[in-house]
C-alpha cells in the first residue's frame, strides 16, 4: 500500500522535513502499523480524513519552535500528539518534560515550574531546578494548562517573553531554550472571556492551535484502533496469538458513541481480553454499556451505515439495527414502530424474537419509555 496518505505516525520517525514521508516510517494500513508497533513505541492511529490531516499538520508543526496549544475532549490523544510533535522535532534527543498543572497544589506550582533557592520557604532544604531548566533544549508539556492560577500565569508569561527563568528566592536569571506545548480539554477562549485565563498568555500559547477530533466523528477509525490495541495488548502480554472480536461484537464497537474517546476504546479492548475465555471475543466480553448500547436515533443509524461503508455487512444485520432503532424511536411501541416500518406487527414480533429481543410491558413512572436490557436480553418498555 502506498505510504503517501498516512494512517499512523509510527515511532515518531527521524524525518525532519516539513513533509511526512515514507522515510518517516508512516504506517499505511492496520497491518503495516501493527507490524512496526511494539509496546515501547506509542503510535497515533487513524485513517479518517480528519486524522490524516492531523498527521500532516503535526508533520509541519513539529520542526518549528512555535508554541502549540492542543485542545480536544478527554481521551482523544492530546498527550500522544504532544509527544509526537516533540519526537518529530529537532529537539527529540533532549528531554520531553510533562507536568499536569491540575495535579500540583496551587502553592507548589511555581516552585515546580521555576525551581527555588534553599531556605526560601518551609521545606525548601536545598537549591532545586524547576521543570523549565529540566526541559532545557527540549520540550515542556503543560497538560491541563487551564488549571494554572493567575499568579502562575503571570510568571509563565514573563518567562515566555523574556526566555529566562528565575528560581524562587534567587537573584539571577537563567536563560532557557524550551519549546512549549500545552493541552486542555476545556474551552480556553471561554476561560479568557470569564477572566480566569490571561488573554496575553492564551495567544502566546496558541501560536499553533491543534484540535483533536472526538472518536464519534470518525467512526471509520474504530476498526483500525481495535485491531491496533488487540495486537498491542497481545504483544505486551507476550502472547503470540492475536485474538479478534466476532462480527456482532465489532458492530457493537462501531455503533457505540465513545464518550471517553480512544482511551475508553483501549480500555474496552483490555476488558474484553481479560474477561473473554474463547479465542473469539463476543458480546458477552464487552463492557456492559457497550453491549447494551442501542443507537439512540436515526442520525446514529446513518453514521452506523457510514461506518459500514468500507465493510461488507450482511443485509440482515442492517435490517436488525434499523428495526431496533425505529422501535426505540417510538419508545418501544411496537404498533407505531411496525406502522412506521410499513410491516405487520406480527412480522415485527417475529423479527424481535429472532433477534432474542423480548418485548415486555411494564409501567414505571420514573423511567422513560425506551429500550432496556435485562440479563443480557433486550426488553422494551411499551405503552
Ligand atoms: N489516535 C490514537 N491512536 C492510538 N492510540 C491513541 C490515539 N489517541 C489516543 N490514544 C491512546 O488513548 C489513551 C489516551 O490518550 P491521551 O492520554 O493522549 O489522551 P488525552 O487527550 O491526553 O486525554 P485526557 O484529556 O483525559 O488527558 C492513551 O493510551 C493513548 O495511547
Ligand atoms: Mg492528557
Amino acid at each position: 500500500m502506498p505510504l503517501a496518505t498516512p494512517t499512523a505516525i509510527d515511532g515518531w520517525s527521524t524525518n525532519q522535513t516539513n513533509e511526512l514521508s515514507p522515510s518517516a516510517k508512516i504506517a499505511g494500513d492496520a497491518e503495516e502499523s501493527s507490524r512496526s508497533t511494539n509496546s515501547r513505541t506509542p503510535t497515533l492511529i487513524g485513517e479518517s480524513p480528519v486524522m490524516k490531516k492531523l498527521f500532516s499538520v503535526i508533520g509541519r508543526v513539529a520542526p518549528t519552535d512555535a508554541s502549540v496549544l492542543i485542545t480536544g475532549a478527554t481521551g482523544t490523544g492530546k498527550e500522544l500528539a504532544a509527544r509526537a510533535i516533540h519526537d518529530l522535532s529537532p529537539r527529540r534527543d533532549n528531554a520531553f518534560v510533562d507536568i499536569n498543572c491540575s495535579a500540583i497544589p496551587e502553592t507548589l506550582i511555581e516552585a515546580e515550574l521555576f525551581g527555588h533557592q534553599r531556605g526560601t520557604f518551609t521545606g525548601a532544604h536545598e537549591n532545586r531546578s524547576g521543570l523549565f531548566e529540566k526541559a532545557s533544549g527540549g520540550t515542556l508539556f503543560l497538560d491541563e494548562v487551564d488549571a494554572l492560577n493567575l499568579s502562575a500565569q503571570a510568571k509563565l508569561l514573563r518567562v515566555l517573553q523574556e526566555r529566562t527563568v528565575r528560581r524562587i528566592g534567587a537573584r539571577a536569571n537563567i536563560a532557557i531554550d524550551v519549546r512549549i506545548i500545552s493541552a486542555t480539554n476545556c474551552d480556553l477562549a471561554q476561560a479568557v472571556a470569564e477572566g480566569r485565563f490571561r488573554p496575553d498568555l492564551y495567544y502566546r500559547l496558541r501560536v499553533l492551535p491543534l484540535q483533536l477530533p472526538e472518536l464519534c466523528t470518525r467512526g471509520e477509525d474504530v476498526n483500525l484502533l481495535v485491531d491496533h490495541f488487540l495486537r498491542l495488548k497481545a504483544e505486551r502480554m507476550g502472547q503470540q496469538q492475536v485474538r479478534h472480536f466476532t462480527p456482532e461484537a465489532m458492530n457493537a464497537l462501531r455503533e457505540y458513541p465513545w464518550p471517553g474517546n480512544v482511551r475508553e476504546l483501549e480500555n474496552a479492548v483490555e476488558y474484553a481480553l481479560a474477561i473473554g475465555m474463547e479465542d473469539e471475543l463476543g458480546m458477552a466480553d464487552l463492557p456492559i454499556e457497550i453491549a447494551n448500547h442501542v443507537p439512540s436515533d436515526l442520525h446514529d443509524f446513518r453514521s452506523v451505515l457510514q461506518a459500514y461503508m468500507n465493510d461488507t455487512v450482511p443485509l440482515a444485520e442492517i435490517e436488525k439495527r434499523y428495526i431496533l432503532t425505529v422501535l426505540q424511536q417510538f419508545g418501544g411501541n411496537q404498533v407505531r414502530a411496525a406502522a412506521a416500518l410499513g410491516i405487520d406487527r406480527s412480522k415485527l414480533y417475529r423479527r424481535l424474537r429472532q433477534y432474542g429481543v423480548k418485548a415486555v410491558k411494564f409501567f414505571q413512572e420514573e423511567e422513560p419509555h425506551g429500550l432496556q436490557f435485562r440479563g443480557g436480553k433486550t426488553t422494551t418498555t411499551a405503552h
